[in-house]
């Protein structure tokens, strides 16, 4: 879809269809456009739209306009009016135009841009609600919007942030895409391909082999591999934006978890396949930050692998040892996300990082606690935290802290090894993190569970069901804000 900004009047454009945002009760606002159409919104406004948050109804244009339609989008009361509000307009009318067949859609700007709020907001939310994954169906809908044309005068500052929400949107696709795509064809070797393909004069993309990882140490991570014929692949990614300590972004990247010799029930195994959505949020942040061009050093970390049961799989009661030399007693193969990550944060080390997130579908507990509301936050660095949660709010991917106490290290201890990885049901969204803090070391660290957030049951305004791409957003504006 190619986007414009033209400094041209509502009445004047030509375009399929006009969206036109009101607030609750101002049938108004847009009396300039002409007689007939102030007298046809009037009579909308008396019966079937009032304005209300998130409502769009599309009618037909009166002839004074160049449009062939009217959209109005309801904003909501005019007080409680948001960026995350038009986010959300924006991808209720991108749900309602996308099976229309019209093409050319023009949006009116000046009420938002009357309350400071950025036309590109709406933009972001229409761009992100298109999104649906058609890959493995025979009929996909040819029915596209291919022209969207902001009604404003053309800044500098508008077309720049225009352009970041595009490349961000187009890179959260390309997550979401990653996370639907099922587990017999997203491998790790897929996914290793697709970290590849991110290459770019500053953007360097390594793969170690299992024989890499075996020389290294990786005892943790190649544990969970074990029981899988896919060849586990851990990826690295190195962006040179800037000079300095790195920031290190691990996701994790279990291609599939079927719990391995923990065998997980067969109700909802399926949606397994999102247990790399850590990952592939790392390779959509990497993704953007290289577009963009942005001036940072950043490292992108995808220990991935397949969690299977198999005639060689890591057995309950297996000692394994990880990167750093800690032993770990393996209780539950079902706890995989924290061997891999572990080793990950392992590894990172070497980076000499000035700081590490980690993120991943890490418990079934973070699902329990916050549902698909907020991602679970846990650290050792409270200021790291706190950017965190600004970033989240402002992206409305929010993020909540847990507590990280002392005390939950008595959950993970063990009779014959160092720690041990699962220590039962009570804490075990806190325990999972006091495992990954374990191997931080003294590296400013936060970690990220976003089993909760990744795969959406019911749809949200600009989130279709499934994949939702969470965590890039997010990450992008701790970047741009650090
Ligand atoms: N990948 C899962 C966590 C998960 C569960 C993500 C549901 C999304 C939805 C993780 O590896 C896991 O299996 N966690 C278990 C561990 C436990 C059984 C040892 C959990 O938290 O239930
Ligand atoms: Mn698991
Ligand atoms: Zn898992």
């Amino acid at each position: 879809m190619h986007i414009s900004i033209k400094n041209i009047s509502e009445a004047m454009c030509a375009c399929d269809a006009l969206i036109l945002p009101f607030t609750e009760g101002s049938p108004g606002l847009y009396d300039s456009l002409g007689p007939s159409s102030a007298r046809l919104i009037r009579r909308v406004f008396r019966k079937e739209f009032s304005g209300k948050q998130k409502t769009v109804i599309c009618i037909p244009a009166p002839d004074e306009l160049g449009a062939g339609r009217l959209v109005l989008v309801g904003l909501g009361k005019k007080k409680e009016i948001s960026s995350e509000k038009v986010r959300q307009s924006g991808g209720k009318t991108a749900d309602a135009l996308r099976f229309t067949g019209l093409k050319k859609i023009a949006l009116s700007t000046a009420f938002l841009s009357s309350f400071n709020i950025s036309p590109a907001e709406f933009v972001e939310g229409f761009l992100l609600g298109l999104y649906s994954f058609d890959k493995y169906l025979a009929k996909k809908d040819k029915k596209v919007i291919d022209t969207f044309v902001l009604l404003s005068r053309e800044t500098e500052s508008l077309k720049a942030e225009i352009f970041w929400k595009k490349t961000i949107a187009s890179s959260v696709w390309f997550v979401r895409d990653l996370v639907n795509t099922p587990a017999n064809d997203m491998t790790p070797t897929h996914l290793a391909q697709q970290a590849l393909s991110l290459k770019k004069p500053h953007l360097s993309v390594k793969i170690l082999e299992k024989s890499d990882a075996t020389k290294l140490g990786m005892g943790a991570y190649l544990s969970v591999a074990r029981g899988s014929k896919e060849p586990p692949k851990f990826i690295i990614l190195e962006y040179r934006g800037a000079k300095g300590d790195p920031l290190v972004l691990i996701g994790k990247s279990v291609t599939f978890d079927s719990g391995g010799l923990s065998l997980k029930p067969p109700d909802g195994m399926e949606r397994m396949k999102d247990d790399m959505a850590g990952g592939a949020t790392v390779l959509g942040v990497l993704k953007v930050v290289s577009e963009l061009g942005l001036p940072i050093r950043l490292i992108g970390i995808l220990p991935a692998t397949e969690n299977l049961p198999g005639g060689s799989a890591t057995r309950p009661g297996d000692v394994v040892r990880s990167v750093n030399g800690k032993t770990i007693e393996i209780i539950n193969t079902d706890a995989e996300g924290r061997l891999v990550l572990s080793d990950a944060l392992g590894f990172a080390q070497r980076y000499n990082p000035r700081a590490i997130i980690d993120i991943a579908t890490l418990t079934g507990a973070c699902s329990i606690a916050l549902g698909s509301e907020a991602i679970a936050m846990m650290g050792n660095d409270s200021r790291l935290m706190d950017k965190l949660k600004k970033a989240g709010e402002k992206a409305y991917e929010r993020v909540w802290e847990m507590p990280l106490y002392s005390e939950y290290k008595d959950y993970l201890k063990s009779d014959i090894a160092d720690i041990k990885n699962y220590g039962g049901r009570n804490g075990s969204l806190i325990a999972s993190a006091y495992f990954l803090y374990e191997f931080a070391g003294k590296v400013p660290w936060v970690h990220l569970d976003i089993a909760g957030t990744a795969w959406l049951e019911k749809e949200k305004p600009y989130i279709p069901k499934g994949a939702s791409g969470i965590g890039v957003r997010l990450l992008l504006n701790f970047i741009k804000e650090s």
